[in-house]
Formats: C-alpha cells, structure tokens, sequence
C-alpha cells in the first residue's frame, strides 16, 4: 500500500471547502494554503507540451471496445491496438450507421480525474441509437467503458492549470456485413481519447470571422441534424473548405426550407448576445445538434440573471441585435465570433463579455475552483480509490 504523505490528505481537505460552498483559489494565490492538486494517479506522466496542445491526433495507450452480437453486448476489453478490423460490408462503410459522442476529462483543482456532463452525452447518443436503429448502450456499460479508457490513459489526462483535458470520443457504428439496406447484424462501440487543447488555431477565446453558408444546407427539417452522426460531419467538409479558403474558419448554417433562421456552426451551437442582454439559440429540435455545452450554458446564463430564450431566430431581421456571438460545444467550448459575412455584407460584433464570462464560468467548474452546483462533474474511479479515502486523516471525507 502506498505509503500516507501530504497528497494523501490534500484532494479531501480541497473537496470539504467545495461542498462547504467556497470558492478555491487557483495555486500559488494568496489564500492558497495547500499548493498543487494531488498526482496520486500518475496524471500527465506522459510529459507532452501541454499547454501548446491544439486538436490534433496524439497516440495514447489504447481503447476500450465492445462487440453486439446475437442481440447482446459482449463483455468489453481494452486494446492497444489503434487499429480495427472490420468486415468490408460493415453498414457503416456503404450505409452510414455510425454516430460518435465527445466530452472532456479534467485533472481538478482537487486532484481527482472527472468528466463533464458525459451523461448527457449518454442520453444524446441513446437518441441517435434508436433513429439509426443501433443498439442503445447501458448506461453501466458506457460508464465502466469510459472508466477503464481514461484510468489506462490516466497519463495522457493533461494536469491542472495547463489549460488541457482528455477528450473522449465514444462512437458506435454498425461492423457486421449487409448487402442490402437494413440495420447491421453486429455492432462496435469504442471509447478512446486524446488529449486537447484549443479547438481553433487562432487559440483560446481568439474571436474568430465567420461565413453564413448560402450554397449547402447542414440538416434537412424532418432530417437528422439533431444526431451526432458521422455523416453529418462528411457532409460539411466540402463547405468547410470553401470556406476556409475564402478566409473565414467558421461558417454558419441557416435552415434548409427558407435559408432564414439560423441552425448552427459547422462545429458547434450558435448562440448571441443580445444588445438588451438575453442568452438566445436557436431551438430546431430536428435539424440542430442538441449541445450539452449550450444546455450547461443556459443554466449557467439564467445562473447570472440573464434571460435565455431558445427560439427560432431570423438571421436578416435580427442580426442588427446581436451584441456578442459565440460558437458553442465541446471542443470549441466557448469560441467567440467576431463578424458574420452574407454575400457581400458583412456584420461586426462587440468583444466578448458576456460570453468570456460564460466561458471561465464553465471551466471553473471543469477545474474544480467553482462548486459544481447542477452535477455536471463525474469523479472517475482511480484503481486505488479506497486505499486512498481510508488513509484520509478527515473521518467521514
Ligand atoms: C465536439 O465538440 O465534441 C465535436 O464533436 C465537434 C467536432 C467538430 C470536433
């Protein structure tokens, strides 16, 4: 058993003054007594540039993968292998049946290892499992699935303060072979990770420019805009180079019928700032990905006596009222835009305040510096969790 030294009691002692209701202070501040968070579990051992990290592959240890097959999960196993062999008439070669979920992993301010708003992540992915007539995954699975994943990479799980976290990436996708159309015979869910760091190369809340898109549609109104799947993705990459060719790394798509309310960015929500201070984003519930990051958002944004509204807004007649605009999700978390051009118009907006605000908010809860109000958090297991809480010399923490 490890023997007990001051890390041992430090992360207990950190989530006594959370639940207590305090706000912590980052390391090295004046109220800081306890200096850096606990690495009792090998965190960021793997010793990469983390804070130069961007979104980019990195290897990791490996994966953690189930197979459904003759209508059951089998029981998973982890990897190392970043490989799959899949039959060559796997569905999701000819067909498409594949979606794909993604959150965040932090080292916090308490020491621990936890996840952000993967439950939500669960639910949005059970949705598109039952559109795409793929089998739902328990929610027992998904969690030890996500478990075993982030305690093998634990050492890629960038450590507090350098601004990282471990991105997950849970995907389904249908692998038996099917000649004609219909769902897959077997199934493969994979968790794997990686970690980053900014989305957008101009870096961290770096307002970008943005192109509304008027030659593509994203999702069609009875469509399947609102599920993460793969093909979704496909389907932007033409108009994505186009527009980042013509200088904007951002587009927007207004929706399909009238080409006038607006449904999101390429990558992520669309949310504004009005000039009279209100929260607003689009409420599409078909043709707009449900973002767990806008729904945290939202309740962050009411949180701060805003007023959110999720409505259908007219991108011409309502423009003119946008104060701040942000592109909102999990790898983008909060990334300010700072004009949006339609032909040859073009509409400038404020700095981000509002919205800055609503981002720190967000990753103060993330890092563990600001109580956890709604439980969005998720403490991953670590191998010695028990050995660890029986060595506090807090009874009861
Ligand atoms: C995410 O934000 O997690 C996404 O899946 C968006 C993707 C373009 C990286």
């Amino acid at each position: 058993m490890r023997a007990v030294g001051a890390k041992a009691w430090v992360r207990p002692a950190y989530a006594a003054a959370v639940r207590a209701g305090s706000t912590i202070s980052r390391p090295g501040g004046v109220d800081d007594i306890w200096g850096a968070p606990a690495n009792e579990y090998g965190v960021g051992t793997a010793n990469l540039e983390w804070e130069s990290l961007g979104f980019d592959y990195v290897p990791t240890v490996g994966h953690y993968r189930h197979l459904w097959k003759d209508g059951e999960w089998e029981p998973g196993f982890f990897r190392e292998d970043p490989y799959l062999t899949v039959h060559l008439l796997g569905n999701v070669f000819h067909y498409g049946q594949s979606i794909f979920e993604g959150f965040k992993v932090f080292h916090t301010r308490l020491g621990t290892v936890e996840s952000f708003s993967d439950h939500l992540c669960h639910e949005r992915m059970s949705h598109g499992c039952r559109r795409f007539r793929m089998p739902v995954i328990p929610k027992k699975m998904w969690q030890d699935a996500i478990n075993e994943t982030v305690r093998r990479n634990v050492k890629y799980v960038p450590p507090y303060g350098t601004g990282g976290s471990l991105y997950v990436r849970p995907f389904i996708f249908g692998s038996g072979p099917r000649l004609g159309l219909g769902p897959a015979p077997e199934y493969t869910f994979v968790v794997m990770c990686n970690p980053a760091g900014s989305y957008y190369k101009a870096g961290k809340m770096q307002a970008l420019d943005g192109l509304v898109n008027d030659e593509y549609d994203r999702a069609a109104p009875l469509g399947c805009g609102d599920v993460k799947a793969a093909g979704n993705y496909a389907a932007d990459l033409e108009s994505m180079y186009k527009a980042k060719h013509a200088g904007y790394p951002i587009s927007l798509y207004l929706d399909a019928r009238e080409r006038r309310y607006i449904e999101e960015f390429n990558t992520s929500n669309f949310v504004a700032i009005t000039k009279d201070g209100k929260y607003i984003t689009p409420d599409s519930a078909r043709s707009v990905l449900n973002s767990n990051t806008n729904k945290c958002l939202r309740v962050l944004a009411a949180d701060m006596g805003l007023t959110v509204e999720v409505r259908p807004i007219d991108f011409e007649k309502e423009v003119d009222t946008f104060a701040e605009v942000g592109a909102v999700g999990t790898a983008v978390v909060v990334t300010p835009i700072k004009s949006l051009t339609r032909g040859n118009k073009t509409w400038s907006f404020q700095d981000a305040n509002v919205l800055v605000q609503l981002h720190d908010k967000v990753r103060a809860i993330q890092n563990g510096e600001e109580v956890d109000m709604h439980r969005w958090m998720r403490k991953i297991p670590m191998q010695d969790e028990r050995d660890v809480q029986m060595m506090s010399i807090y009874p009861g923490l």
